[in-house]
């Protein structure tokens, strides 16, 4: 694992776009796999910045989202769909019929599963995976567990996870339960990753997941053993990493 340690929530964000468009740069036509949360707003600011400054072009790129909550609408504010499309997509020259975000209302839901894992592998796969980080060590929505699953599957969140999600609703009983998740295979077949992560609130977790042991109980973890892993933090969440 590759960790680097930027000065503030700004400085993390201007670094790990740069890891982006390097990507883009080099691949025009790339996968790139993307996250919501709090974490990545700075980096996809930067990422429109760029993009309108005319360093950047996402004509040929294709986009593929972690995950979604079941039964929100890509509409609702909340939805990861619209998180997107507000945050980054509606700015930026990507054709919106490439970004792809599970489908939070698919009636079969099931089937929604299986075609995204199909889909990512028609795609040739993800070139670069962006993740924020739970304060449990989720990535995506793969909660803590006795056992991981390694497909886009349905999973219910974890009450820390309802908790800490709770401050972008009204309040904490219209925060969904479950969620589409893409799994810890999607993740880990990524050719490479990006992992970003701000503020004194992740420092134990970063920590833990740099150099504690592996374990499901704290699914980001598995990371140590993919190949080609960046963490990028600011020095508060990098504040307990002890080398
Ligand atoms: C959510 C998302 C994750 C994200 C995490 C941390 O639950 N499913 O993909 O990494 O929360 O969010 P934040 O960046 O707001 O701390």
């Amino acid at each position: 694992m590759k960790i680097i340690v930027e000065k503030n929530y700004e400085e993390m964000s201007k670094r790990a776009a740069l890891e982006m468009v390097n990507i883009i740069n080099e691949k025009p036509n790339c996968v790139l796999g993307l996250a919501t949360g709090s974490t990545p707003e700075g980096l996809y600011k930067e990422l429109i910045k760029l993009n309108k400054e005319g360093k950047v072009d996402f004509s040929k790129a294709t986009t593929i989202n972690l995950d979604e909550y079941v039964g929100l609408s890509g509409e609702h504010s909340q939805s990861y769909r619209y998180f997107m499309n507000d945050r980054l997509f509606n700015h930026i020259n990507v054709d919106k019929s490439r970004t792809f975000v599970p489908n939070g209302l698919a009636e079969n839901i099931e089937l929604e599963c299986k075609n995204y894992d199909e889909r990512i592998a028609k795609l040739g796969g993800i070139d670069i995976q962006l993740l924020g980080i739970g304060n449990n060590g989720h990535i995506g929505f793969n909660e803590p567990a006795d056992y991981l699953s390694m497909d886009t599957h349905l999973t219910d969140l974890a009450k820390s996870t309802i908790e800490a999600n709770s401050r972008f609703f009204d309040n904490i009983d219209e925060v969904p339960k479950k969620a589409i998740t893409m799994g810890l295979g999607g993740i880990m077949r990524a050719r490479k990753i990006l992992l970003i992560a701000s503020g004194a609130s992740k420092a134990e977790i970063i920590a833990k997941i740099a150099e504690g042991k592996i374990t499901t109980q704290v699914p980001a973890s598995i990371l140590q053993v993919h190949h080609d892993v960046t963490i990028i933090v600011d020095e508060e969440a990098g504040a307990l990493i002890r080398k």
